[in-house]
């Protein structure tokens, strides 16, 4: 299933086709598409090149692994997380080499998340982002250290049709993709002020 963003200007297709879907197939992704993915977040920008992430991956390969992280999740993420075969916890380091906060560490974390998001749509998979989770539980069953941040989870793995999925989860499945106005997002001159670059007849 696809659910393209209608947007109002042009953008590249791998951002228009990207989107969180809760029905995903629980068709094994290929070792070396996963591969990718992570490569794909691994090259992207960050402060001083710190490159603050981490990536906890479980595949069904290792159900232990994968039922660790599928434990840690919200009931209302269970529910559709179930089929998954990939799920991923990102993590973000905190600290700078020379042991100062790293005030970039989660904003670089979620670039490097987007990376992934996005070569997954590349691959034909698709991977939906989650805060629904335990942060306290993950932190302990996974040995994450202090001066890391669980971050955020993603599934990974095929599309599938939304009436695969339990019933509460069809209707959101078929919802039109909302954003908020670009003219209440972009200002100009300073916050909330209107960008000249959007006003009528600005081209
Ligand atoms: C950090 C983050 C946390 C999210 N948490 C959840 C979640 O716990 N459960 C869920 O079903 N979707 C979650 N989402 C998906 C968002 O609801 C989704 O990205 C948003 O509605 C926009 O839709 P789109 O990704 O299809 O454009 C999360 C997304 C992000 C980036």
């Amino acid at each position: 299933m696809r659910n393209p963003a209608p947007t109002l200007y042009p953008i590249h297709d791998l951002l228009a086709e990207r989107w969180s879907p809760r029905s995903i197939s629980a068709r094994p992704v290929e070792p070396a598409k996963l591969k990718s993915l992570l490569e794909a977040a691994r090259w992207a920008p960050s402060s001083s090149n710190m490159q603050p992430w981490r990536f906890l991956v479980a595949t069904r390969d290792h159900p232990e692994q994968w039922q660790r992280l599928f434990d840690c999740m919200v009931e209302w993420n269970q529910g559709w997380v179930r089929a998954s075969p990939v799920l991923i916890l990102s993590v973000a380091a905190l600290l700078t080499p020379e042991g100062k906060q790293n005030h970039h560490a989660h904003h670089d974390t979620g670039l490097a998340t987007q990376n992934l998001l996005l070569q997954a749509v590349a691959e034909g998979l698709v991977a939906h982002a989650m805060a629904g989770f335990n942060r306290g539980l993950a932190r302990e069953t996974l040995s994450i250290p202090e001066a890391y941040d669980p971050v955020a989870m993603i599934a990974v793995g095929y599309p599938a049709e939304a009436s695969d999925l339990p019933e509460a989860y069809r209707e959101g499945e078929a919802r039109p993709r909302e954003r908020r106005a670009l003219n209440e997002t972009v200002f100009g001159a300073g916050f909330g002020l209107p960008s000249p670059l959007l006003q009528e007849g600005a081209g």
